[in-house]
């Protein structure tokens, strides 16, 4: 079967890592490149670890591309407290071998949905949409090229994680979500109420790293950082895991349910920036511009990603 080709728009992160990690394990996934984007922490720092996991998964050949430093109209909001200073707290940084693309990361976007034939590249959306958007905006011609978004975002019955009613993604860039659920795109969304179910428990984490290889105990010690501000916030055995969903759906859809919705970005009221309006119940009559996903076999979920990075 040819593996389907990506590019991994992300905002490492030790969540965005275990992405990362599961994408280069797995020949069903063929990753074109990882554009980095401003989140979780800075630009000079997405971009420095998305090169560093992918030297620690043994894959240095993977192009970097550093892209938006700042969201398209507002001032970059970070997530330290929740990923640390450097943003993959739990590891040692270190400068990899594999220097820094030099084009910017939506230039790329760009020229390679110009370049592959029509409906063969699909975008998996870790982080604040500003690539994205800045490549839609820039060449709206690529829109139609796209196969599908697969995008970490948003939350409904969950509710927000950096706000009340906003999850981070969402909430750093609403203009950027607002130009990618209104494109037309093919969109599949992984909202907090499927990732607030997929939580890396003690048990989880040991099986993790009992791999034994450098790719899993690294993950392993990653996620033993990360989980913390979790643990503590919602008193739970383990953090959510949130992006490696947007991965695992592209290898094995059904251990998801969903339904089809219309979603609507809140850019206007300062109290529910950056909220997901998903119309779940179909009151609205609004365009179903979304597969919002709402449930996960979790137990099979992590089956997947422990038994695929040890293969790394
Ligand atoms: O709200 C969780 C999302 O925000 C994840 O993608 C995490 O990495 C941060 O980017
Ligand atoms: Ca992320």
């Amino acid at each position: 079967m040819t593996p389907r080709k990506i590019i991994i728009d992300t905002d490492p992160g030790q969540d965005d890592a275990a992405a990362i990690m599961l994408a280069l394990a797995s020949p069903e996934i063929d990753v074109l490149a990882i554009t980095a984007v401003a989140g979780n922490v800075p630009l000079k720092l997405t971009s420095l670890n998305a090169r560093i996991v992918t030297e620690i998964c043994g894959r240095p050949d993977t192009p970097v591309f550093a892209g938006a430093e700042a969201p398209l109209r507002r001032k970059l909001v970070t997530a330290e407290h929740v990923h640390g200073k450097t943003g993959l707290d739990g590891v040692e940084i270190f400068e990899p071998a594999q220097p820094l693309e030099q084009a910017h990361a939506v230039d790329f976007i760009i020229e390679t949905l110009l370049r592959e034939p029509e409906g063969t590249v699909t975008l998996c959306a870790l982080g604040p949409l500003t690539n994205i958007a800045m490549a839609f905006e820039r060449a709206p011609e690529i829109v139609a090229r796209v196969e599908q978004i697969v995008l970490m975002g948003g939350g409904y019955f969950e509710g927000g994680n950096i706000t009340p009613s906003a999850e981070f993604n969402i909430y750093v860039d609403p203009e950027a979500a607002q130009i990618v659920f209104a494109s037309g795109v093919p969109l599949t969304m992984m909202p907090l109420d499927v990732t607030h179910k997929v939580l890396t428990t003690r048990s989880r984490v040991a099986r993790l790293r009992a791999n034994g290889n450098r790719a899993s105990t690294e993950m392993a010690s990653m996620l033993e950082f990360f989980e913390r501000f979790d643990e503590e916030k919602y008193g739970t055995d383990g953090g959510p895991l949130h992006d490696p969903t947007v991965i695992a759906w592209l290898i094995e859809p059904d251990l998801f349910t969903g339904r089809r919705c219309n979603v609507e970005i809140e850019t206007g009221s300062e109290l529910t920036l950056g909220a997901t309006v998903v119309d779940w119940w179909k009151v609205t009559g609004r365009p179903e511009n979304a597969l919002v996903i709402g449930d996960v076999d979790a137990d099979r979920f992590f089956d997947l990603l422990i038994e695929r990075l040890e293969r790394l």
